[in-house]
């Protein structure tokens, strides 16, 4: 315990002198309750049963209705949740040793992705819900974190009474002439018939299965028919969802 404290007091304000001349400079960020959890760390590796967790889970909490997100709900129901993740180190530098500090942000983004606020759209005309595309109308996404993320799901309808012809979704990355990574066809709608709601029944979302990807990558959804007349609407698209290939149990 005693070597412990003597080593948690080193790794918060540096040290020299034991391993030659250069100085390990102090740590201005870390506290000496994480110095002392990353000593059991480093003590631990090689021992297999005191070995600490090298991944793990968190739960994250719902932060509830606050005033502020009340209001940007007002403004925008489907405005998704957003996570920030801030990792910091920096030291305090010492004789002739710069100080030295790394910082990285990563923004989480809830999976669901509201066709109406892609970044890049073409061809695309926003409606009460969702978009309305045209024949080589398109929808990028630029950034999003495809680890793990096998497939998509595509909140979308034709409808004869819109005039929808149907068509094919596909999926590329970074642009309309990308890597194609998944595709599905959505099928003309069956004629409005009178009396009948004209094809607005329920649709289930449309599954597309993705060659899988790693970090972060632009999507870009490209819809096409070539029968269909230059200013006629295909289909109408509200949401899609990025489904993960592991799903884990809530507890
Ligand atoms: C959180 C990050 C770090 C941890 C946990 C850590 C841990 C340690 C520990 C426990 C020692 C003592 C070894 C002993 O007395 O036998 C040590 C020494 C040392 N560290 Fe670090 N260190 C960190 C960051 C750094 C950085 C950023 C530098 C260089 C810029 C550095 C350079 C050194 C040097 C030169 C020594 C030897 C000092 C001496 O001779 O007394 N360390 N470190």
């Amino acid at each position: 315990a005693d070597a412990m404290d003597g080593l948690v007091k080193k790794i918060v304000q540096g040290g020299r002198g034991v391993w030659g001349e250069v100085p390990m400079p102090p740590n201005a960020l870390i506290t000496e309750n994480e110095a002392r959890e990353i000593l059991k760390y480093i003590l631990s590796v090689g021992q297999e049963s005191a070995r600490l967790a090298l991944s793990g889970a968190y739960q994250l909490e719902s932060p509830g209705p606050d005033a502020d997100q009340k209001g940007a709900r007002r403004r925008n129901r489907s405005l998704p949740p957003k996570l920030l993740i801030q990792a910091s180190y920096k030291d305090l530098g010492d004789d002739g040793v710069p100080s030295l500090s790394q910082r990285a942000v990563r923004m989480l983004q809830a999976p669901q992705l509201d066709a109406a606020r892609a970044h890049v759209m073409d061809k695309v005309e926003a409606q009460r819900f969702g978009v309305s595309v045209r024949h080589g109308g398109s929808l990028i996404y630029k950034g999003l974190d495809m680890t793990q993320v096998d497939s998509l799901e595509i909140g979308l309808f034709a409808s004869a009474r819109m005039n929808h012809t149907g068509g094919q979704v596909e999926v590329r990355l970074g642009d309309p002439q990308g890597a194609l990574i998944g595709q599905a066809d959505v099928a003309a709608p069956a004629p409005a018939t009178p009396g009948s709601r004209g094809g607005f029944s329920r649709t289930p979302p449309l599954p597309i299965s993705l060659m899988p990807q790693s970090g972060l990558q632009d999507l870009c959804l490209v819809f096409s028919n070539r029968e269909a007349k230059e200013d006629q609407p295909l289909m109408s698209v509200s949401v899609l969802s990025l489904r993960p290939s592991i799903t884990q149990s809530k507890p």
